[in-house]
């Protein structure tokens, strides 16, 4: 384990070298300390939306784009809001040509840059793919990793591709192709966030989860243990039923996820179940290794968080978990905020629909600032529409006590 500063001293130098490094974690020295406030109780724990706005509309009206989609957003440590999209140039397929698409906000949500589209793929038939976003609150780093060729539509190589910014989201650097260190394999981050982990074991290491192709799939987890200097797969993934074979329905086939870090350490993944395995819910696996491994043995579906097969959003903040999803069987309609006081095991009876009608994916994030708006606000970003949940992408603040 790499301690101290400095740039990494590893093969596969990033273009520019990190110099700046020790001032970062110098100045993070005075926000490094997590407030772990007391849990709230339930009496305590009222969400309301306190504020939306869309943030990108598709039908060509914002640079010609045809379609947004897969939106993901995080902060940072200095509380700036980032939210990132596909930009789907002609079309509103997975596959085809994209930007990547950005806004900051660095007033809590209140208003955000115009878009900057901060990755081209120019013309590719089989274009990039959000993603996940991860940020190491220690050295003050920004990672984006997309996949491009993730449907081997008129191409036969998949890359996983990774950017970085350490100005707050403001530049970001070329592209590095991380398939020259961890192989070939399609691996479709997310879509969602990457987390740093905050607690033992393995503290401090950023972690990645995504899937694999729709027949092979299952999940697997990037990791790195030096900043995002090196990055490598965990030891045992979690593999679909019948692995390297084509699903059918109810076999066993979990997909695009996010993991979230519980108080004891353990790393929780909350699943999309693609082929409706045991319910039409979430799949869970909890790993006690910081994702090196990823046992079938801790393998749970949750029947209430009720699933059409989608990415969703579930974040830890104030000692709660946040989920977000489609709450319907079949449909995408239906966004729906749930809460959990036991680390996610139950959820409570209420919920927040943050809007009834057509709605897709989600991702959350909170501010890990002392102040109290800080505290008890978090963020959805989600896909949202009148008859069709790529309309538009849209972003809400919630504030968790109802109190404005
Ligand atoms: C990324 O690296 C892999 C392995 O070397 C290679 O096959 C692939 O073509 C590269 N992708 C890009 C976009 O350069
Ligand atoms: C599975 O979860 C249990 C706790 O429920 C834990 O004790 C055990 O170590 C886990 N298994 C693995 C292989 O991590
Ligand atoms: C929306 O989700 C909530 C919470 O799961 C549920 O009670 C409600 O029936 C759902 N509504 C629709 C229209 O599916
Ligand atoms: C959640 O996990 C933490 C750490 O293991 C534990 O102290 C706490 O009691 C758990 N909460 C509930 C309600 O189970």
């Amino acid at each position: 384990m790499k301690s101290g500063c400095g740039p990494g001293r590893r093969s596969q130098p990033w273009p520019w070298t990190g110099t700046r490094l020790c001032f970062g974690a110098l100045l993070l020295l005075g926000l490094c300390c997590w407030k772990t406030t007391g849990m709230a109780t339930p009496d305590q724990v009222k969400p309301i939306i306190t504020m939306e706005q869309l943030l990108w509309v598709s039908g060509g009206v914002i640079g010609e784009v045809n379609t947004f989609r897969v939106p993901l957003i995080a902060a940072t440590p200095q509380g700036t809001l980032l939210a990132f999209s596909e930009a789907r140039k002609y079309s509103s397929y997975d596959t085809g040509a994209k930007f990547i698409a950005l806004r900051r906000s660095q007033d809590k949500g209140a208003t955000w840059s115009p878009t900057s589209f901060i990755v081209d793929d120019g013309s590719l038939v089989d274009g990039l793919n959000l993603g996940a976003v991860v940020v190491d609150s220690e050295q003050n780093m920004v990672f984006l990793i997309y996949t491009l060729c993730a449907h081997y539509i008129r191409c036969s190589v998949s890359s996983t591709m990774i950017i970085r910014s350490r100005d707050d989201g403001i530049t970001w650097s070329v592209p590095r192709n991380l398939s020259e260190e961890i192989g070939t394999t399609m691996f479709a981050p997310g879509p969602g966030y990457g987390i740093q982990k905050r607690h033992e074991p393995k503290k401090g290491r950023l972690i990645v989860c995504g899937h694999g192709t729709l027949d092979r799939d299952g999940i697997s987890c990037l990791l790195s243990d030096d900043h995002g200097w090196t990055w490598r797969y965990g030891k045992q993934p979690l593999h679909g039923i019948p692995f390297g074979g084509e699903k059918l329905f109810s076999d066993f086939n979990p997909d695009e996820c996010q993991p979230y870090e519980l108080p004891d350490g353990s790393v929780v993944i909350n699943a999309r179940n693609q082929n409706f395995y045991h319910c039409r819910c979430r799949i869970m696996v909890r790993s006690y290794d910081a994702c090196d491994t990823l046992p079938l043995e801790n393998v749970t579906f949750d029947t209430t968080l009720v699933d059409p097969a989608v990415a969703a959003g579930a974040l830890v903040k104030s000692g709660l978990v946040f989920f977000t999803n489609p709450a319907h069987e079949t449909e995408r309609v239906n966004m729906t905020l749930r809460w959990s006081f036991t680390n996610g095991s139950s959820w409570w009876k209420e919920a927040l629909q943050i809007w009834g009608g057509a709605s897709g994916y989600s991702c959350m994030t909170a501010l890990d600032g002392s102040a109290p708006d800080d505290a008890q606000s978090l963020f959805v970003i989600y896909e949202k529409g009148r008859e069709d949940a790529t309309e538009s992408i849209s972003v809400a603040k919630i504030s968790i006590s109802g109190q404005l």
